[in-house]
């Protein structure tokens, strides 16, 4: 059975402060809410990570939002995926469209990235989704496979089925604009059917595809109900406590 996450993404907010009082007040509300097998994260910045870690108690899973391709060495101001692991973080935000708007990354350097984090533990959320002009000149099914084949299609089977994928539209990304429960839903099972003619239809079973894009304590019901979403990557809505618990109970719609 795959995983249900709900994975909250604080992009670049919280100073050190601001992010131990909101982690605390989420740990402490997604305790009484969380079911057993259900995983909620919070993706920090790296400031953070630790303190993180060691406030989670188990309940909230730690990520950070990026990590180098290479192991270690010259590349001043760059954090690698093993001084990620030894914060006590188990994820990493892999392909995110602002890393790829504005650091102008690859599916090619992306595929580096997934490959070293998976060499270190952590499980990459491997982010995809086509813009605002490939959803109206309607190529979005092209450009979520070259994404898929590019960044992902690449691993073996056994590391392909340690990650984690979420199809975020960027025209639906802090716009307000989420796509329907409808639209959302095609381009999962689009993803998935992609994914069992590559691995077959028990990875495919067992991948676990986030939606994400302006996904709120109000729409996430209806998004997570659908049968090839399986959880959210949440941006703004994670920099509140109450509306990231309201979305972890969404998982049980
Ligand atoms: P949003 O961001 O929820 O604020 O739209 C989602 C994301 O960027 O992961």
């Amino acid at each position: 059975m795959r995983k249900k996450i709900v994975a909250g993404n604080w992009k670049m907010n919280m100073d050190y402060n601001e992010g131990i009082s909101l982690f605390s007040e989420i740990v402490n509300m997604v305790r009484d809410e969380k079911k057993g097998d259900q995983v909620a994260v919070i993706c920090a910045p790296f400031i953070h990570l630790n303190s993180l870690a060691q406030l989670s108690s188990g309940v909230v899973k730690i990520g950070a939002q990026n990590c180098h391709q290479n192991e270690s060495g010259a590349y001043t101001g760059e954090i690698s995926a093993k001084m990620i692991k030894s914060t006590g973080s188990d994820y990493v935000i892999i392909g995110h469209s602002e890393r790829r708007q504005y650091f102008a990354e690859t599916d090619v350097l992306l595929s580096e990235k997934t490959t070293t984090a998976l060499k270190h533990n952590l499980t990459p959320i491997f982010c995809i989704g086509e813009t605002l002009d490939e959803r109206n000149s309607g190529s979005y099914f092209q450009v979520i496979e070259r994404q898929l084949t590019d960044g992902v299609f690449n691993l073996s089977a056994e590391d392909f089925s340690k990650i984690v994928l979420a199809y975020e539209p960027v025209w639906a990304i802090g716009t307000g604009l989420t796509a329907t429960p409808e639209q959302a839903q095609d381009i999962h099972a689009f993803i998935r059917a992609k994914i069992e003619s590559k691995y077959g239809v028990n990875i495919a079973d067992d991948t676990t595809i986030l939606y994400g894009g302006s996904c709120n304590a109000k729409n996430a019901p209806e998004l997570f109900a659908q049968h090839d979403i399986d959880g959210g990557l949440i941006g703004g809505a994670s920099l509140k406590s109450r509306d990231f618990t309201d979305i972890v109970k969404a998982l049980n719609s």
